[in-house]
């Protein structure tokens, strides 16, 4: 059973393989949604993109035909939480500063891993 954890809750949930992550989300009362958008949203149909959230850690799909539509210029790791299938174990974060700095320590890694 794959493990999402909600880094942003410090809150871990597991669910079925294969799960919608925007429905555990919601059920979990994760705030996927910001401001309006809790109330104005497309309620999972990939049209709106408000259903952003990072993948910052875990096994993840390419992205799909509706992510590649909606999310034309914004990096990985953000995805559509309506269009992501959950296969794995995975961190995900709404917090773009939180991404910024995961992203930032990759980079280091990966730096001194090169380095030797
Ligand atoms: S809920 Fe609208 S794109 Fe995901």
């Amino acid at each position: 059973m794959p493990v999402i954890h909600f880094i942003d809750m410090n809150r871990k949930v597991t669910c079925v393989p294969g799960a919608n992550l925007r429905e555990v989300a919601l059920r979990e009362r994760y705030p996927v949604y910001q401001g309006i958008h809790q109330l104005l949203n497309c309620h999972g149909n990939g049209l709106c993109g408000t259903c952003k959230v990072a993948v910052i850690e875990g096994r993840t799909m390419p992205r799909n035909a509706t992510e590649r539509k909606r999310l034309k210029g914004v990096p990985e790791p953000w995805r559509l939480a309506c269009q992501f299938e959950v296969l794995d174990n995975v961190t995900v974060t709404t917090d773009a500063k939180r991404v910024a700095e995961h992203a930032k320590a990759t980079a280091e890694a990966a730096r001194k891993a090169k380095a030797g």
